[in-house]
């Protein structure tokens, strides 16, 4: 058996061949499954025991000699096809990767919270699914309260207790209620209302809150906070606070940005006023800080709320709010230079 061996390495070793077709089936014929080698290595069980040693080492010099003779005929063929043949151009310069993009409420929200950082605000979160006292009545909305009408509500199931989030000063009740003051957070999030959806409005959509609660803040650090927030997201400084109602602030105001109307754009953006109304906001209401564990004899503070949906759709002229949740590429994918 082992001159049989023998006889097989000394056939390899004078095998030759430059076609890759004979190599491969050379290959097949000693190392595949069901090869000579593997015919040997079946046959070692009932070797005598005396010369399985030699054996088991002539064997293994097939396999050595066939696996050299595999690799040198095939590193032949390819070295003289060249690397270039073999590969292609190897200098050429390669597919450029598929970059993704990141969405514009993302884009959008982050320069939010980039420019509230920069005066210390942090960034807190809280559940889309929520329970009535965090959405309504610790902000001051009781049951039965007329203002819970403007805001149209999603319950969850028949359980009129909880709820989809009208807005993110839920988040606000839930920072007071875990944090004592000095406060200042900004809550952004994702909100629903049961809306009709159109070019306009959306049953969910996006919300940046801000809180800022210590010992003697007035509106006039309000009014300095805004314009800061505007000089440094829009390049506008010029403000205007529209007196308003919302039942957790007290007084409240609607916040206009001066947008200007020097192209025909700006006269379709603020219908020919150049007033842009981009915010709410105002004085926490004691009955909220005292809901939350706060005593308004000695805090006051602010807030303020606005859609990162709209303003998406300002700074980046997007003329349909449903572009935002299509998740059409065509669309995203225009955002890559962005932020
Ligand atoms: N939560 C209000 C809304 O959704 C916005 C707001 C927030 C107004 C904070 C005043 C203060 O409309």
């Amino acid at each position: 058996m082992i001159d049989h061996i023998k006889e097989h390495i000394a056939r390899v070793e004078q095998f030759s061949s430059s076609d890759i077709n004979e190599i491969e089936a050379f290959r097949i014929a000693y190392l595949g499954k069901k090869g000579v080698l593997n015919d040997f290595f079946a046959a070692f069980k009932s070797v005598p025991n005396e010369d399985k040693k030699e054996f088991g080492q002539v064997v293994n010099q097939l396999k050595n000699a066939a696996q050299d003779k595999v690799n040198a005929l095939k590193e032949a063929i390819e070295s003289k096809a060249g690397t270039k043949n073999a590969y292609g151009d190897l200098t050429r310069p390669a597919e450029p990767l598929a970059l993704g993009a990141r969405h514009p409420i993302s884009i959008v929200k982050n320069q939010i919270i980039d420019i509230f950082s920069r005066i210390g605000f942090n960034v807190s979160e809280g559940p889309e699914i929520e329970d009535d006292w965090h959405n309504f009545t610790a902000l001051n909305l009781p049951e039965y309260h007329p203002a819970r009408d403007m805001q149209d509500t999603f319950f969850i199931q028949t359980d009129p207790d909880i709820l989809l989030r009208t807005h993110t000063s839920s988040v606000q009740v839930r920072y007071m209620e875990s944090h004592k003051p000095p406060i200042r957070t900004i809550s952004p999030g994702r909100v629903y209302r049961n809306e009709a959806i159109s070019a306009r409005s959306h049953c969910f959509f996006h919300q940046v809150e801000g809180l800022y609660i210590d010992k003697g803040v007035s509106f006039a650090d309000l009014k300095q906070t805004l314009q800061y927030f505007t000089t440094e997201m829009f390049g506008k400084s010029r403000i205007r606070l529209r007196p308003s109602y919302f039942p957790f602030t007290e007084p409240s105001a609607e916040v206009d940005v001066y947008w200007g109307l020097e192209t025909e754009t700006d006269y379709k953006m603020t219908k020919g006023t150049g007033w842009l109304e981009i915010m709410g906001c105002g004085m926490v209401d004691p009955n909220v800080l005292q809901n939350c564990g706060i005593d308004p004899k000695e805090y006051s503070g602010f807030a303020f709320g606005m859609g990162i949906d709209r303003i998406a759709l300002l700074l980046h002229q997007i003329p349909d709010i449903r572009m935002l949740s299509e998740n059409d590429v065509r669309f995203l994918s225009q955002f890559k230079s962005a932020l």
